[in-house]
């Protein structure tokens, strides 16, 4: 057997872990919104058609954060056609998916609906067909206490307090030439310095994500975070990534996913940072990395106008479970800069929770590795020292086949794990040198010999996660086998 090992030590603190890096992202796409998390008429809806069999397992996932309502919708959304009686809602096409907008679900319902799932609201703004008025506009309804007429017309609605909304998404993906109302870097850093300006006239309060790069890809990837931010480094907290990984038969590629995103966080980091040395800032950019996932399957079709058509309803597999397990893994090594993370999305496409249309709702495969690091990975992120065997990959050259990070707080260590091997087990060897206190162990793996199983709507519990006890002998190292295509949790009581 191959055989790796981990050094542990509590000097090696990377940052606190901020317990918004567990978002999620709910946009108004495919069936996310409509029978996802809204269903009014489903067995499990509440009296304001809120199905509960998906705030429940929105909670049991450990959810903190929820962007909303877009992504590409929002850059032709009109905030307005979804609040007031719904009777008066407009219909209208949402360019971005090319379905029908009912505008039945909207800011009010979402507010109420983020409020039972236990999360934050993370509100976007339209920069794409829209600019600082109807920004303002959005967050004086918000935020404002009252005696305005918007901050009237929100109490006129339903809602006297003021929601409070802390966190603001200035638009989405500007860079890419498929978003409505695309902008060229200067174009997009003016708008944002000065919506950014105006909104935090109205609530000097509230912390502003500004557009990154749509991916690490793009053409103007660098160059794009660097104009950006050298017009609206004083207004924006954060900058955003967004970056999904398919699966095209190359396996071990896939696996190491995490490789590519390490590198555009480490990317993005350095760029920030070029700009406040530049401009002679002390404050340091924080990273919103507002999408992240597994995408593989794009049956994007267009044109139907259908409402909440099904769209990109991926099923997720071991294999994919895996990989998301990565992805949390890259992103906990960065706790020092990455203060904001949304897995997209969060019902139907893309998605860890599924459901039917008057029927179940059910856990896929990447469910377990988010709700374990929600759970689990709290206090402080450490680097650990891993060595660990190698290959070589097609898409990211020569890569460690384990990964990891862990994390401490009050009640312990927890080590946090994948095993990219897709041959066999691997060895791992936890060198607790550091931690003489060690008294117990349990460790959790989700593995399986098919790694193309799944869990459906049939078989909602094929996939998994498995719990046992180690056996710990104080002052020894703990002796752990990872599977092949493994995540793993090794929680170390100290
Ligand atoms: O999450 C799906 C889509 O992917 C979002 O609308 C967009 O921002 C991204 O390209």
């Amino acid at each position: 057997m191959k055989t790796a090992t981990l050094t542990l030590d509590p000097a090696f603190r990377v940052g606190p872990v901020h317990p918004r890096v567990f978002g999620s992202f709910v946009e108004h796409m495919g069936r996310c919104v409509y029978t996802g998390i809204y269903e009014p008429g489903h067995p499990s809806a509440d009296a304001d058609g809120l199905r509960e069999d998906v705030l429940a397992l929105t909670r049991e996932m450990g959810v903190s954060v929820v962007r909303y309502p877009g992504g590409n919708f929002v850059s032709g959304y009109r905030w307005e056609d979804g609040v007031g009686p719904v009777e008066d809602r407009p219909a209208r096409l949402d360019l971005a998916w090319q379905s029908l907008e009912t505008n039945a679900f909207g800011l009010h319902e979402f507010m109420t609906w983020a409020d039972r799932a236990n999360v934050e609201p993370m509100m976007a703004v339209n920069l794409g067909t829209r600019g600082v008025q109807e920004a303002v506009d959005l967050l004086e309804y918000t935020n404002h206490p009252g005696g305005t007429a918007l901050s009237d017309r929100r109490a006129a609605n339903g809602r006297r307090e003021p929601y409070g909304i802390g966190l603001w998404c200035l638009g989405n993906e500007m860079d890419g030439p498929w978003q409505i109302g695309h902008k060229t870097a200067e174009e997009y850093g003016r708008l944002a310095q000065e919506t950014g300006k105006a909104m935090k006239f109205v609530d000097p309060s509230i912390e502003l994500v500004a557009c990154g790069s749509s991916n690490a890809h793009m053409p103007t990837f660098g160059s794009w975070e660097a104009t950006v931010l050298s017009h609206c480094y004083d207004e924006a907290d954060y900058i955003s990534l967004h970056a999904y990984y398919g699966q095209d038969g190359d396996l071990a590629s896939f696996l190491a996913s995490a490789v590519d995103m390490d590198a555009f966080i480490e990317g993005v980091v350095a760029t920030a940072d070029h700009v406040r040395a530049k401009l002679g800032k002390t404050k340091r950019i924080r990273l919103s990395f507002d999408e992240w996932n597994v995408w593989y399957t794009d049956d994007f079709a267009g044109g139907t106008w259908e409402q909440a058509p099904r769209m990109s309803e991926d099923l997720f597999n071991v294999a994919d479970a895996v990989v998301v397990g990565s992805l949390l893994i890259s992103l906990l090594k960065h706790a020092d800069r990455v203060g904001v993370a949304c897995q997209a999305q969060l019902a139907n496409l893309l998605a860890p929770i599924r459901t039917e249309p008057g029927g179940p709702a059910w856990r896929q495969t990447i469910f377990h590795p988010f709700a374990h690091a929600a759970a689990y990975a709290k206090g402080d992120a450490l680097r650990v020292v891993l060595d660990a065997p190698r290959q070589e990959t097609a898409k990211y050259g020569d890569v460690p086949l384990v990964d990891a990070v862990a994390t401490q707080d009050e009640e312990g260590v927890t080590v946090f794990a994948v095993n990219r091997d897709t041959e066999g087990p691997i060895g791992l060897t936890l060198d607790l040198r550091a931690f003489p206190g060690v008294t117990g162990a349990e460790r959790i793996v989700l593995a399986d010999e098919d790694r193309t199983a799944a869990n459906t709507a049939a078989e909602p519990e094929r996939v998994t996660p498995r719990r046992a006890e180690l056996p710990v002998r104080p002052g020894e190292p703990l002796l752990v086998e990872l599977p092949p295509v493994s995540w793993n949790v090794i929680r170390l009581s100290v």
